[in-house]
């Protein structure tokens, strides 16, 4: 028998994607689910019941001081999860966050500091798209130069279908007071992260969002952003949860070619040469630039699933690795999202580092003035 040594998980939250959690933690050896909790003692029951031997704790922060679990995963609303890993990151427990972090990026600000300062808890948010090997791929080739200098992103995510009785479900989600946002807090975090994974933060955003284009809420359902970059580089972030069928395309040029990433897929445009070099310099082409190898690039691996992650974690805990994800490398998904939502909203350009308490009475004016639903 191994006696290497297991890491004890509770959920906190045992909603929609609390069951994706206990089966990741299931499938990696050196974890097991020990105890959940939710506001609602009946759901934590019921959880319970279809994990045997998982203990019930009617407040999370008793389960945090029970000594019975090493880390938590948050699987609560997005509000929430600034409180609940502040409580365990002071008591040395492990945390698992769901994205996004907060609603707010003063909030995960807060969060990160919090991490650097209680240095014995590893504290990891669940982008589980930075494991996927096509993403991992893309910012090899980005990082390695393969790319060349970065001319343009354009990320296509319009395939977020939402029906009206999706958002009719109701609870918290679609509304300012009780999610904070729409379509670029709940359904848009992965990609946004994914972008400033790849090419890096902004500097500047103008955007047009719209809410309600698509659906009777209150909160955004259709954004187009456009993104300028220190380096010269220009984005564009173009999402909704009303266009049927949708597209989820991204692209991203550079001085050598173009990288293409569609259906699971990681295309590579390459030039012979550099495409710049080639504008300036010939003599003899007016309307072509130097010639391009097309080519598919194969993926090695697996990955992009909760369970990637919470082994990250246990690896993490139990022998130093880094973390995929952690608090403080995931703070600018939040404040890219909150800046696109700030610009696209007031229709006003916003400059990041973004104003944490600025962004946080947008959202309260937002919750105050919103219509009942
Ligand atoms: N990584 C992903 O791909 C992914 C997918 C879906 C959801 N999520 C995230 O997971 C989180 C939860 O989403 P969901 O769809 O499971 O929501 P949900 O509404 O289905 O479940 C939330 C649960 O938390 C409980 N709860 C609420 N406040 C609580 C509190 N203070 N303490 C304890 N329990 C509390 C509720 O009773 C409910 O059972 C959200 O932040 C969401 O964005 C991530």
């Amino acid at each position: 028998m191994s006696d290497a040594p297991v890491v004890r998980f509770g959920i906190v939250g045992t909603g929609a994607i609390a069951g994706t959690h206990a089966l990741a933690i299931s499938r990696v050896a050196g974890a097991k689910l020990a105890a959940v909790q939710d506001i609602d003692p009946a759901r934590a029951e019921a959880f319970a019941q279809k994990n045997p031997g998982v203990r019930v704790f009617g407040d999370y922060r008793r389960m945090i001081r029970s000594g019975e679990v090493d880390a938590v995963c948050i699987c609560t609303p997005h509000s929430s999860h600034p409180a609940i890993a502040l409580a365990a990151i002071k008591r040395g427990v492990h945390v698992f966050c769901e994205k996004p972090m907060a609603v707010g990026v003063r909030e995960a600000r807060k969060m990160a500091d919090a991490s650097l300062q209680y240095p014995a808890a590893k504290f990891a948010v669940n982008f589980q798209l930075r494991s996927a090997p096509v993403y991992r791929k893309a910012r090899e080739l980005i990082a390695g130069g393969r790319i060349g200098k970065l001319f343009r992103t354009t990320w296509i995510a319009t395939d977020w279908f939402r029906s009206q009785f999706y958002y009719d479900g109701g609870g918290w989600r679609g509304t300012w007071a009780g999610e904070g946002g729409g379509l670029l807090l709940n359904q848009c975090p992965h990609q946004l992260d994914i972008y400033q994974w790849l090419v890096g933060m902004p500097k500047h955003v103008w955007a047009v969002a719209t809410m309600g284009k698509y659906h009777k809420i209150e909160v955004e359902d259709d954004v187009t952003a456009t993104l300028e970059h220190a380096n010269g580089m220009t984005g564009h972030f173009i999402a909704n949860t009303g266009e049927w069928p949708g597209s989820n395309r991204l692209e991203i040029s550079g001085d050598r070619g173009r990288l293409l990433i569609e259906g699971g897929k990681l295309y590579f445009d390459e030039t012979a040469s550099s495409v710049s070099e080639f504008c300036a310099t010939t003599t003899k082409e007016r309307f072509r630039g130097p010639e391009v190898n097309k080519q598919e690039i194969l993926l090695e691996g697996e990955g992009g699933r909760h369970e990637d992650m919470v082994r990250n974690l246990v690896d993490a805990i139990t022998r130093g690795a880094p973390l995929i994800a952690p608090a403080t490398d995931s703070v600018a998904q939040l404040e890219l999202g909150n800046a696109i939502t700030l610009a696209g909203v007031t229709r006003k350009p916003v400059a990041l580092p973004l104003n944490g308490n600025a962004y946080a009475r947008f959202v309260k004016k937002m919750a105050a003035n919103s219509p009942a639903r």
